[in-house]
């Protein structure tokens, strides 16, 4: 019975997940071969909550030591839980947070804390490298603007404002990238992961000596790129004897947070796309060939599955905006009782309107200096109103990236699949499916990127052909949410919606 392992180095937790696949064996009832006797499951998930820092407004910091000691944690406990020994997992795969900087030394040692994914410091840095590069050329060779979230503008910081640091570097690696260093004592990224730093071909696979050489960063600090479902390396010994894994047992590319999270949805064609709630808020569309958005509204990155691509619209707080609503006005209030009171509201809030930017924006307005706000409120609205309004105002977000992919150009069959923790309030799914116009359908799981690189690592240990058969075995849909009466009304109010960035953008960078 072949055991798969998934790692998630998240900005919340760092999760080790154990997938116990479908053997394939000769059935004796069959004269057909290599028939799968069942689906296949999750047997454990082990999780270790992890610590994030603000030093400074726009900053978003995390300890590399910290993500090591929470998934040798939930490695071990994982490997507790399912009763399996580490000889027992046939292979690894990595996931975890997007875009963010580990920095280290000629000898391997981490020079300062991991700048994340969130972190907004960088829009200086962000307007030098579109001065040198020129934003066609930067657009044309890296799918995307110079975004102040991705990484090479962090190292171009790092050289600005820490020039002894900057001094000692040596080795630039992703955080899900850090851990594999740690398991197996290798550099190595993947293509998913790489197309996120803002310094990878995207057409071509591999690291641009052009963007690098503009940019003045030595190409020898970028470790080596990988597919999804490539073996980059084995449990090296020190490895094993922080985790319990057997030393040699191999590691896959595995895939950034959201391109690992479409797989664990099924989303390996382009006529699955996927719809993801979760801190941020995603929309993941795959692609056969390289494209990119000519105003770089989405990203265009590589896909994890082998030589494809994928376009994707991030909104940097959907579910954060939940969470810091409730936990800001009604902190005593459990979710489900505070999104109760919203399903009396009528659809569109009584003209109340939220934007989510609560932490700056990326799709489709890359400013770090957007805000949040409520408008149109009155006297008649309530807390219901506003509850209601910070679902529809996520929703609105999201149609945002699912129109400019849809204008990019959708297939003329498609269906989209939703996950994450915000995905699963019916009233929300219900107010999804409305504003974006398109049935929404549930699936199996809810492991998100650690089950995709379960899945990635399946393909490497032999048990699936490819990807897309692995999904096909192992995902299976559920509940359909349909378009319901309201979705006329949204049409409409999406427009106003759409209308409130473009007057409020230069007051908000004012404030
Ligand atoms: C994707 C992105 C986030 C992070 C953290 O571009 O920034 O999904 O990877 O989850």
């Amino acid at each position: 019975m072949p055991y798969l392992m998934g790692l998630d180095i998240s900005t919340t937790g760092a999760k080790a997940l154990i997938l116990r696949c479908p053997s394939s064996h000769a059935s004796p009832l069959s004269r057909r071969e290599n028939i799968i006797d069942d689906a296949g499951e999750v047997i454990a998930v082990a999780n270790a909550p992890q610590p994030i820092s603000q030093p400074k407004p726009l900053w978003s910091e995390q300890n590399p030591a910290d993500w090591w000691d929470g998934i040798s944690a939930s490695i071990r406990q994982s490997l507790a839980d399912s009763g399996l020994r580490g000889d027992d997992i046939s292979a690894i795969g990595l996931t975890g947070q997007m875009h963010g900087l580990v920095l280290l030394d000629a000898k391997g040692e981490v020079l300062r804390p991991s700048i994340l994914w969130n972190d907004q410091r960088t829009a200086a840095q962000c307007d030098y490298m579109t001065e040198v590069i020129g934003a066609d050329r930067l657009l044309e060779l890296t799918g995307n603007p110079a975004v102040t979230g991705f990484t090479a503008p962090k190292i171009l910081w790092v050289r600005d404002n820490e020039p002894a640091v900057y001094a000692k570097a040596a080795q630039v690696l992703l955080p899900k990238d850090y851990i594999r260093y740690k398991l197996t004592d290798t550099y190595a990224t993947d293509l998913a992961g790489a197309a996120g730093t803002s310094l990878l071909n995207v057409a071509e696979r591999a690291w641009s000596a052009e963007v690098l050489a503009a940019l003045e960063i030595p190409a020898e600090w970028m470790p080596p790129v990988h597919e999804g479902t490539q073996i980059t390396s084995t449990i090296s010994a020190a490895g094993a004897a922080a985790t319990g894994l057997k030393a040699g047992t191999p590691v896959v590319g595995g895939g950034g947070d959201q391109a690992a999270g479409a797989i664990g949805m099924g989303c390996v064609t382009p006529e699955v796309i996927g719809v993801t709630v979760g801190t941020s808020g995603v929309v993941f569309a795959p692609l056969s060939s390289y494209a990119y958005e000519p105003e770089g509204r989405l990203h265009a990155f590589c896909h994890a599955v082998p030589e494809t691509w994928h376009f994707m619209g991030v909104m940097l707080s959907a579910a954060g905006s939940l969470q810091w609503y409730r936990d800001s006005f009604a902190p005593d209030l459990d979710f489900d009782s505070l999104l109760t009171e919203a399903e009396d509201v009528p659809a569109g809030s009584e003209g109340l309107f939220f934007l989510p930017y609560l932490t700056g924006e990326r799709s489709p307005h890359p400013d770090p200096l957007a805000r949040g706000a409520f408008i149109g409120m009155t006297s008649r609205h309530g807390r219901g109103h506003m509850t209601r309004a910070v679902l529809e105002g996520v929703a609105f977000g999201l149609k945002d990236s699912f129109t400019l992919i849809d204008q990019a150009g959708l297939p003329e069959q498609f269906e989209v699949r939703i996950s994450g923790g915000g995905a699963k309030s019916p009233i929300w799914q219900g107010i999804i499916a409305d504003v974006l116009a398109a049935p929404l359908v549930n699936i199996n799981t809810t492991e998100g990127g650690a089950f995709g690189a379960a899945i990635l690592a399946s393909v490497a240990a032999g048990v699936f052909e490819d990807a897309a058969s692995a999904c096909e075995a192992l995902i299976q849909t559920g509940e359909t949410v349909v378009v319901g009466a309201d979705a006329d009304a949204y049409a409409e109010r999406y427009e106003i919606y759409q209308s409130l960035y473009p007057v409020l953008k230069d007051t908000f960078a004012k404030l």
